[in-house]
């Protein structure tokens, strides 16, 4: 089994040709981050304008790396969402015209599915585990029952992880994306010298949230002798907000592993996900947690965590499999919720 997949839904432009047994024979990726990072941030339209200019050779060129032709595929997967939808349109269009032309079947894949099953892929992990998916738009904990059944345990009540670290790279003026550039300054700094708050901390169930300490950040910011600050003391902020996103996110996993434990007797392992999975810190938290528990701890390598096509190839191997096979009529979707019957978040800015 051998398909193409196509990742468009965010700022990379990313084709890649995996097989059945979880092999990448070829893959192109190009981000966008240089385009977007004049206006600290994505800005939808560039991104899908971006995508369409691209897209075509970065087909050819996974393509070509794999040293395969249309007629050697099983499938062709691309991503359907959730995200900017100009995006996704233009990777979900150019899926169905190779999927019409060369009469292969179409994967529709959800995004937020290429991560969570993204160390099955790498690890093998096998059903049920507990994910922590943490990216840029999304910050959630599922229990992964199998493909395409998820059960949501947890979820943001305002912003995503990575969203919180870009917020405060961008406050700090350490620039877009921010999770990388936080992370780099930590690392010179002191964890201890800002008491930020780690919010929902010791609160019953799973939910996250993050503005209140991106706001105690900028106040910390804007606290300091006129205004201007020092490279230690950038060091020092960057280091003290990871250290409690760190904590905040540690006792979230440590209930859901609780819930986890109790409700799936056979699951075995967490896995983390999604761009922010690519945090050092975090995953040692992490990797501490599972050992804890008595459970094993798969994260992918930072490549596959932040967004990649490799991902969308393998669930779509993962669907194709399972026969889950897509008709040309599938609609581009916004949104796009893995565990449609969990109960919409509330709290903080959030409306039930
Ligand atoms: O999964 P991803 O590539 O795109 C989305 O689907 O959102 O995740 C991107 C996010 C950004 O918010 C970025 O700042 C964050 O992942 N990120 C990190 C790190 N590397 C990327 N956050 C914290 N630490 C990192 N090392
Ligand atoms: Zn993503």
């Amino acid at each position: 089994m051998i398909v193409l997949g196509i990742e468009t839904s965010c700022d990379e432009t990313a084709a890649a040709v995996v097989d059945g047994e979880g092999r990448v024979l070829g893959q192109a990726i190009l981000s966008q981050i240089a385009e977007h990072v004049p206006y600290g941030g994505i800005v939808p339209e560039i991104a899908a304008r971006a995508h369409l200019a691209h897209v075509d050779r970065l087909v050819t060129k996974a393509m070509d790396d794999a040293g395969l032709r249309y007629a050697d595929l099983s499938g062709i997967a691309a991503t359907a969402g959730p995200g900017l939808i100009g995006g996704v349109l233009v990777g979900l269009m150019t899926a169905k015209a190779i999927s019409a032309v060369h009469h292969l079947p179409l994967l529709a894949i959800n995004h937020l599915e290429g991560h969570a099953l993204t160390a099955r892929f790498t690890d093998h992990v096998a059903f049920p585990y507990l994910l922590l998916l943490v990216s840029g738009g999304h910050c959630q904990l599922l229990a992964v029952e199998g493909v395409g059944r998820y059960r949501r345990l947890g979820t943001t009540v305002d912003d995503a992880a990575g969203e919180a670290f870009d917020k405060v790279a961008k406050m700090l003026g350490l620039g877009y994306p921010g999770g990388p550039a936080i992370a780099r300054a930590a690392e010179a700094g002191d964890k201890t010298r800002f008491a930020f708050p780690r919010p929902l901390k010791g609160k019953p169930g799973c939910d996250f949230s993050f503005s209140g300490l991106k706001t105690a950040v900028r106040l910390a910011a804007e606290a300091l002798p006129a205004g201007a600050f020092s490279e230690k003391d950038l060091a020092d902020l960057a280091a003290s907000f990871q250290a409690a996103v760190v904590e905040s996110i540690a006792d979230r996993v440590t209930r859901a592993v609780e819930i986890f434990r109790k409700d799936y007797p056979d699951g075995k392992a967490l896995v983390v996900s999604g761009g922010v999975a690519a945090n050092t810190e975090l995953r040692a938290m992490l990797m501490k947690t599972a050992g804890k528990a008595g459970l094993s701890f798969a994260a992918p390598p930072p490549a596959l965590c932040t967004d990649n096509a490799v991902m969308i190839a393998w669930a779509g191997v993962e669907r194709l499999k399972l026969g889950l096979i897509d008709g040309l009529d599938f609609k581009a979707r916004p949104r796009w919720p893995l565990d449609p019957t969990a109960p919409k978040a509330t709290g903080a800015g959030v409306k039930a």
